[in-house]
């Protein structure tokens, strides 16, 4: 490491997550002396707001004045921009590190720095950035996923700690996993919600007004599993056993057709592997298990079928 205390910061990119980043690591009290972006105007933009930090339209400028260098581009870019990047031989001793801050891509991208001696690491907050100011608020509390080894992986934990986040460790080669299963939890919420729109459409109900009905209860389930956890959440017919209206609610979908009662039935299957971690599970569960394996048999073979006729 560099003679101060801290380890120096630099980002490369100045998009919305180095936005927040930057800032965020200024104001806890971190040395952020270097940010390059594709244009210089944005890298100077942001350096503007942070004391003793230098702008440049080069990313060699921040490995050669920071120690942990985030590489805050597209992931499209990190796997090139990783390959220009030059550490010396001295890159080990002085704790040079790069970064990414993908959760989707792999550290590996990063191997061209390794193998001149940096550490290489993965620092993914488990958030959406805007790129407004009110990210650096928001981030407190949340999670950051951390990929990495030996002292870089303290430093980094250390980060996530100035910024109020709760650091996770993730497992070498784990990130496409960890990724697409967080969709559940953000952008697969939404197309929850989107098929339910479109069931009551067929009612007549208008977008709006369904959002207006369906946020509030949404925001409830959130706050109960936070409080009681997933299975005891848990609301709906499986978690009270009403195998008759499982039953019912099945066919009608598979009724309407297209792919309601296979998305329903993949739903309802879940739903019944919590209603089992329940502590009294629902004496009709095995019964509700059956009618959805049964209907999901018959959706998904009807779009097998489909599938193959086209
Ligand atoms: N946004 C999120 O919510 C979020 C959340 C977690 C993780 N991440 C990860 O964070 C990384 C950055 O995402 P972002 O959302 O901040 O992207 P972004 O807002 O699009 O910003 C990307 C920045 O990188 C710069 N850039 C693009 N190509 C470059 C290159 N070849 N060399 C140097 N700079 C380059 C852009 O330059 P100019 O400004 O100069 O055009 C821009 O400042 C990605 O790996 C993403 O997966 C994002």
């Amino acid at each position: 490491m560099s003679q101060f205390p801290l380890p120096r910061l630099g980002f490369i990119g100045a998009g919305r997550l180095a936005r927040c980043l930057a800032l965020s690591f200024s104001r806890a009290g971190y040395p952020v002396t270097a940010v390059a972006s594709r244009t210089a105007s944005s890298a100077a933009r942001l350096a503007s707001q942070i004391e003793h930090c230098t702008a440049s339209d080069d990313p060699q400028h921040v490995v050669d004045a920071a120690d942990i260098v985030f590489l805050a581009v597209p992931d499209d870019s990190i796997g090139t921009s990783a390959h220009t990047l030059r550490f010396g031989p001295d890159a080990a001793q002085s704790g040079k590190a790069l970064v990414h801050c993908s959760g989707a891509s792999p550290v590996d991208l990063l191997a061209p720095a390794r193998d001149r001696g940096a550490a290489i690491g993965g620092f993914h907050p488990l958030y959406l950035f805007s790129g407004d100011l009110a990210d650096l608020e928001r981030i407190a509390g949340c999670s950051v996923t951390i990929e990495a080894n030996g002292a870089l992986k303290d430093t980094l934990t250390a980060l996530a700690i100035a910024l109020r986040c709760h650091p996770l460790s993730i497992p070498p080669g784990g990130r496409m996993l960890y990724h697409a299963a967080a969709h559940y939890a953000a952008s697969f919420a939404l197309c929850s919600l989107a098929e339910c729109v479109a069931l009551w459409g067929t009612l007549g109900f208008a977008e709006d007004d369904a959002l207006r009905a369906l946020l509030p209860m949404l925001a409830g389930t959130i706050e109960t599993a936070r409080d009681k956890g997933l299975p005891n959440a848990l609301a709906g017919p499986v978690s009270r056993g009403d195998t008759g209206v499982v039953a019912k609610q099945l066919a009608l979908l598979e009724e309407l057709g297209g792919d309601h009662a296979a998305l329903y039935g993949l739903l309802s299957r879940r739903a019944v592997g919590l209603a089992e971690r329940r502590a009294s599970p629902p004496a009709a569960i095995e019964a509700i298990a059956a009618a959805v394996e049964e209907s999901l048999n018959r959706s998904l073979n009807q779009a097998a079928a489909g599938a193959s006729v086209k």
